[in-house]
């Protein structure tokens, strides 16, 4: 993490949930990544689930959610989303390292995975530039990427 980030990741509360909810993807990305209000509603249902709302510095701008198994040190990106008005500004890049960090202080953990929708005009090279390797696994058509630490 860098010293002068003005990012940060914040708990999504009943006076945000709305503001976060409204944040979303370009139209030919929507095909990526599910609706905000979507991811929240599954994380209502889902024990493991963890997530939380990116910022910079007051600015709502995106929206992350984990399948953390502590026991197993399994840590999987379930949901990852910058904001259309946001994109391009280096945000994702420095949510996506925040979130490491935050991982490296987990039990067992060893990395994270993540899988994506192949396609020319989606994240899979985003990832790559990040470190992310693909693994040779494909889950129901997503290609699997993990980032060893
Ligand atoms: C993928 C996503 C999170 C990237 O966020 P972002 O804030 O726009 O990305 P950044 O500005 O931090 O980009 C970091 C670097 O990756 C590059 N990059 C960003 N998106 C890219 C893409 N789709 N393909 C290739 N490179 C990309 C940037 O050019 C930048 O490169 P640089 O460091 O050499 O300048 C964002 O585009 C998004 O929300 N996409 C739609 C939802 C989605 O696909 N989510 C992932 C589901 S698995």
């Amino acid at each position: 993490m860098t010293q002068d980030t003005k990012l940060s990741l914040r708990e999504v509360t009943a006076s945000t949930v709305r503001t976060i909810c409204r944040l979303e993807v370009m139209e030919h990305q929507k095909r990526f990544v599910a609706p905000n209000s979507v991811s929240i509603a599954q994380a209502y249902f889902c024990e493991e689930a963890w997530f939380r709302a990116i910022y910079h510095e007051d600015t709502p701008v995106g929206f992350l959610m984990l399948h953390e198994e502590l026991e197993k040190g399994q840590y999987f990106l379930w949901r990852f989303m910058i904001d259309k008005e946001h994109q391009g500004k280096g945000y994702g890049k420095e949510a996506l390292q925040l979130l490491v960090d935050r991982i490296k202080g987990m039990p067992n953990a060893t990395g994270l995975t993540l899988s994506c929708v192949p396609s020319a005009d989606g994240p899979e090279d985003f990832y790559k530039k990040l470190d992310f390797s693909f693994t040779g696994e494909i889950d129901v058509g997503e290609k699997v990427y993990r980032l060893d630490f």
